[in-house]
């Protein structure tokens, strides 16, 4: 019986996570497979593991207002290391690059324990942007001894690095497993009476989010700025809808700059079923999330990425991902263009998903059952 520990702790993490816990539960006679929560996340990941039924073992709940980045590391490290001081596991599991990913890691390799990296080999190749995840998946990567690679240029990245072939696996990325999953899910947003009226709108659906530790300060506010201005400009063309994200150096800027413009809607984070089903509804993307550049394509969506570079080319490549920074003529630009030229938006609008297939959970737990111990 091979034994599993899948540590996690943020939005993406859960979404990513939860498709393979579902795979490994088929295969409840060879695999052992226990959840750890590090609680980095807490209102923003509660509803996510009712959503997908996951059945949490050890909850570390570390989250405390405003953490920051030591905080963060320290608690997961020593805490990660007493479970595996006390369990014997054949493998951690961790997924993508957050630091609790990063610590739990860590942890592992002090313990002797093996690590298994799902969505390894992202890079910018810039190690603030960003900030602090492409050294948190660098250091994964050192460490890890089973690499699960959402596409060839993912692997290619590593092979580059030295890590072995027969040590990497190309899967897709989980995240459109569980994309899948939720979007065929039925769903009506009278449910949530906030969202109602803006669901029925004729205008065109402008999806927003945001989030990044590089994005603090100037940029938040940058992109807050092309937001509202974009929202005078074509108020009879289209509405945003941002949910904002609960860290609390986004939501004062956005409040501040965003609170109360009539085809602006600012909500709470919202529950992924709700969030899948608007990114269905909208006409575009504007986010810095690495999810939701994941997502969007396989729904037919272009997305604009308010970042300085991405970790994820395949998009770019494919057609469906432009990056345009945060500045704010930049961002009132691109987002001009996309309404107005109907060429482009089909362009992007039409392209094939390269990060998945939403089969990547059973890919990686039939590699799994092939490793010998
Ligand atoms: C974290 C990850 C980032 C990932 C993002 C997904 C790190 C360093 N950052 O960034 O890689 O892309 O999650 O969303 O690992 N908060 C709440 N409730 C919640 C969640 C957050 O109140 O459920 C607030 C708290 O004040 C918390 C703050 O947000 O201290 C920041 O949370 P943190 O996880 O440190 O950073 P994120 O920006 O969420
Ligand atoms: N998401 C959600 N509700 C929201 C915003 C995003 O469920 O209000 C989902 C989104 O569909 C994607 C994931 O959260 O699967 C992305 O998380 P986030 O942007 O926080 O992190 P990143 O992917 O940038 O690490």
């Amino acid at each position: 019986m091979l034994k599993v520990l899948l540590v996690f702790g943020t939005r993406p993490e859960v979404i990513k996570m939860a498709p393979l816990i579902k795979e490994f539960k088929k295969y409840a006679d060879r695999i052992e497979c226990k959840v750890c929560i590090s609680g980095q996340h807490r209102q923003m990941i509660d509803p996510l593991l009712k959503l997908f039924d996951i059945k949490v073992d050890y909850d570390l709940n570390i989250m405390q207002a405003n953490q920051d980045l030591e905080h963060i590391n320290t608690s997961v490290l020593r805490e990660i290391g007493k479970i595996l001081e006390a369990e014997k596991f054949d493998y951690v599991f961790v997924q993508g690059d957050t630091t609790t990913a990063m610590a739990a890691a860590l942890a592992a390799f002090y313990k002797k324990v093996k690590v298994a990296h799902v969505e390894a080999g992202l890079r910018t190749f810039d190690k603030f942007h960003p900030y602090p995840e492409e050294v948190n998946r660098k250091i994964i990567d050192s460490v890890a001894d089973l690499y699960f690679a959402h596409t060839q240029l993912a692997q290619e990245n590593l092979l580059k690095e030295g890590v072995r072939k027969k040590d990497i696996e190309v899967t897709g990325n989980t995240v459109i497993d569980a994309l899948l999953e939720v979007t065929d899910k039925p769903f009506d947003f009278q449910a949530i009476p906030k969202l109602a009226a803006f669901s029925r709108d004729k205008r065109k659906l402008i999806l927003v989010t945001a989030h990044r530790r590089e994005n603090f300060g100037q940029p938040i506010r940058n992109i807050c700025e092309a937001i509202k201005h974009l929202a005078a400009e074509f108020s009879k063309e289209i509405i945003f809808i941002y949910p904002v994200h609960l860290n609390p150096n986004i939501r004062r800027p956005v409040y501040e700059i965003l609170e109360n413009i009539p085809n602006v809607l600012l909500t709470e984070p919202l529950e992924y079923l709700p969030f899948s089903h608007l990114l269905k509804r909208c006409y575009l993307v504007l986010s810095d999330s690495g999810g939701v550049q994941e997502e969007a394509p396989s729904l037919g969506k272009p997305v604009l990425v308010m970042r300085q570079t991405t970790e994820r080319p395949e998009g770019i490549k494919a057609g469906c991902v432009e990056v345009v920074g945060t500045d704010t003529k930049k961002v009132i630009g691109s987002i001009r263009k996309l309404l107005k030229d109907k060429k482009k938006y089909q362009k992007m609008s039409r392209v094939k998903n390269p990060y998945g297939d939403g089969k990547a959970s059973q890919r990686i737990v039939k590699r799994v059952l092939k490793e010998k111990l």
